[in-house]
């Protein structure tokens, strides 16, 4: 096993055992890619939604939110081109009866030979010193041909998906000698599109019924509401709508713990400009939502942009930001020039004119759209990888601590007694009622403290605020830090001030 497989593992078994994520209905062996979020996951991941919220909508004189409703009229997926067009291409083994995407078959063979690259860099890192990867990859003889292959195969690829053209993608698969991971044969069905649409009926009885969708994505939601949030707000072009919202996607393949789900949240935002200036926009967005990453503190080695060559029909520029993921660079954001696209196909499905007056141009027009486009249990993924640290220590045991950013952690203290008697239990109450008010408190007695420090460690709480014989002497307590494990003495009515200052 690799260590990043390794410490993947990790991640999603301490998850569990500390109660940030649970599988789905786990009583009755689980719903495939359904995930519940424990009592620490929705402290962090509504820590995530506000620092995204505020971010984009309360910094933003120009930036408002909504929440719009998950069932939305089934024209809606019609004109976005979801009931035409949001489908995955789907291949079945025909010995092992498993149903495979076969992009996903595709990718993987393509990852195989990136991980052999991975191999020859690792090795050649070992021989030398002052080694230069880049310059390697440029340079050496097999990793070229490796690379040579990847590029071609790739191309095949891409241009098999943008044209939809499945007769190609099978053909890739044939020619690759891509095999069924459970049986071993090249047995393959023909590729079929499978629409990723959850489809329900709303309606008294089944005659009259109306099929309805889940919504795939939040922005549609968005555009629907265009007109009334501007002429509301009354808003001027630039102006953003925001979203935080669950989207559903009946995923085939589930894989990667949260990173793929059926049921998910997006943070999304439509920025409406005028026709021309989008792509200035979209440069724009790009840099801002970059800056977001980076001000979590993770290393910025972790995130690349990776820009699309070949473009959805709707539209004219389009970047992924990438996470370094255990299980490689994957996309963590869309960033997307999408436009007038969405506003003209609502236009004309419903009959109803959706456009903007610009008084300095003295001219109607639909507004241009760039998007942002966020999945929120994605981030929540990216930073809990991030965060999981195993740190051996001086006296020999291993610290397991999560590096949380400490204004997304769920709690961002713990108060407690040295021990269980000596007034010291009371004494931390008093300081825990003080404190809860402003900040999200855990409150802990059980165990010695060195555990009940490390089991703070584990779940990312930044400080710990000890009692102690000597705060009953003179009103102080010590405070721990998670990262340095130093300890300081203050007084206790120094604490708010302090932690005001460590958190900010
Ligand atoms: N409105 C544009 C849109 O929905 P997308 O690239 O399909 O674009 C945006 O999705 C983001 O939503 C992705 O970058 C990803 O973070 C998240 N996302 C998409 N599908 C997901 C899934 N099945 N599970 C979890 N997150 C998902």
């Amino acid at each position: 096993m690799s260590n990043n497989e390794d410490l993947f593992k990790k991640v999603i078994s301490h998850s569990k055992e500390y109660g940030f994520i649970f599988p789905s209905s786990e009583i009755y062996d689980g719903l495939s890619a359904v995930y519940d979020y424990g009592q620490l996951g929705v402290e962090l991941k509504n820590n995530i939604k506000q620092y995204w919220w505020k971010a984009m909508v309360q910094m933003h004189e120009n930036i408002v939110g909504i929440d719009s409703a998950i069932f939305m009229h089934p024209s809606v997926w019609k004109a976005s081109g979801h009931v035409d067009a949001f489908n995955d291409p789907l291949i079945d083994n025909k010995d092992s009866k498993k149903r495979y995407r076969a992009d996903v078959l595709i990718e993987d063979y393509i990852q195989k030979i990136e991980d052999k690259i991975q191999k020859e860099i690792d090795k050649a890192a070992k021989r030398f010193e002052n080694f230069d990867a880049t310059l390697f990859r440029q340079t050496n003889g097999r990793v070229l041909e490796y690379q040579a292959r990847i590029d071609e195969i790739s191309k095949c690829f891409v241009d098999a998906m943008t044209t939809n053209d499945l007769a190609a993608i099978k053909k890739l698969i044939d020619d690759l000698a891509i095999v069924c991971p459970v049986s071993g044969s090249r047995n393959w069905t023909e590729v079929r599109q499978f629409n990723l649409m959850f489809a329900t009926q709303m309606g008294s009885t089944t005659e009259t019924a109306d099929v309805v969708y889940l919504r795939p994505e939040t922005a549609q939601g968005i555009f629907l509401n265009f007109l009334n949030v501007q002429k509301t707000g009354r808003m001027k072009i630039p102006f953003g709508i925001a979203q935080i919202g669950k989207a559903f996607r009946n995923e085939i393949v589930a894989r990667q713990f949260i990173f793929r789900m059926k049921e998910f949240e997006q943070m999304e935002m439509q920025f409406f400009v005028r026709p021309g200036e989008e792509l200035k926009w979209f440069e724009h967005w790009k840099q801002e939502r970059i800056k977001w990453h980076h001000a979590l503190d993770i290393s910025e080695n972790k995130y690349r942009f990776h820009d699309h060559e070949k473009l959805a029909h709707y539209a004219n520029a389009a970047t992924d930001i990438e996470f370094e993921f255990p299980f490689g660079f994957k996309e963590l954001e869309g960033i997307h020039s999408r436009t007038d696209f969405d506003l003209n196909a609502h236009q004309q499905l419903s009959g109803k004119k959706i456009q903007y007056f610009d008084p300095e141009l003295n001219e109607s027009y639909v507004p241009y759209v760039v998007e942002t486009s966020i999945g929120l249990d994605r981030m929540f993924l990216a930073i809990i990888c991030n965060a999981y640290q195993e740190e051996q220590l001086e006296d020999g045991s291993v610290r397991t601590v999560m590096n949380i950013p400490p204004f997304l952690a769920p709690y961002k203290v713990a108060v407690l007694p040295l021990v269980k008697k000596d007034g010291m239990p009371e004494m931390a109450h008093d300081i825990l009622k003080n404190l809860q008010e402003n900040f999200n408190c855990q409150y802990d007695e059980k165990d010695a403290i060195g555990r009940r420090y490390r089991r703070q460690d584990a779940i990312g709480t930044p400080f710990c605020i000890t009692v102690d014989n000597q705060t009953m002497e003179d009103n102080t307590v010590t405070i721990r830090n998670r990262d340095t494990m130093l300890q300081n003495r203050i007084a206790i009515n120094d604490i708010h001030t302090t932690l005001n200052k460590l958190l900010q």
